[in-house]
């Protein structure tokens, strides 16, 4: 059994990426995972300040004391750590790369994560749609080098709320989220 991190990013309750992330976690769970799901829409998340005072003291936590902190911690406690997106202007949403941003004060730490996931829904339907949104979760994938990113799921051609219904986009999640033993 694993420790499974789902982290949802879009500000769309519901929308579609939240959608991939719910089969995903039912695939987790039905697998016999502990799943815990935080939404980045809960909480203030500041900017990174780029102080660096978390690797000068060798801390854990940032000095900005706000929501980025709690999901952070939930980050370093995970076995595995799943992003859902939105894909916004070819990349990541801004929102998930602030709080990624913020992450590094669990960097060069005993953070527990080894393999990562990335669940990304988009208008446009082409593969490649979801590539820049890759590119920047691999970057961050390379500097916490004990984990990998395990595998991605892409929704593509849904634009509205709920029009993800019926694809064969949340099958994979499902059966991605179940292969997690
Ligand atoms: C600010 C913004 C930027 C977007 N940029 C793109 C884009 O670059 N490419 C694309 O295919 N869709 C783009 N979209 C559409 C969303 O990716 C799409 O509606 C997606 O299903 C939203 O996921 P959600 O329901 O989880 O929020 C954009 C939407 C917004 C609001």
């Amino acid at each position: 059994m694993k420790k499974v991190l789902v982290i949802c990013s879009s500000y769309r309750k519901g929308g579609n990426s939240e959608t991939l992330a719910q089969s995903f976690i039912v695939g987790a769970k039905e697998a016999g995972n502990e799943v815990e799901q935080i939404f980045l829409r809960d909480g203030e998340i500041s900017f990174c300040r780029g102080c660096l005072a978390c690797q000068a003291e060798c801390v854990t936590s940032c000095v900005i004391d706000d929501y980025a902190n709690t999901v952070s911690a939930a980050m370093n406690g995970a076995d595995v750590i799943v992003f859902a997106t939105p894909v916004y202007f070819y990349g990541m949403s801004g929102n998930l790369k602030t709080m990624l941003d913020r992450t590094n004060p669990l960097y060069g730490g005993d953070y527990k994560f080894t393999e990562v996931y990335l669940l990304a829904a988009a208008a446009d339907d082409a593969p490649a749609a979801v590539d820049g949104t890759v590119k920047g979760i691999e970057g961050w994938v390379e500097c916490f080098e004990r984990s990998s990113l395990k595998g991605v799921v892409f929704a593509g051609g849904v634009t509205q709320k709920g029009e993800i219904a019926g694809r064969e986009a949340l099958s994979r999640a499902y059966e991605l989220g179940k292969s997690l033993r």
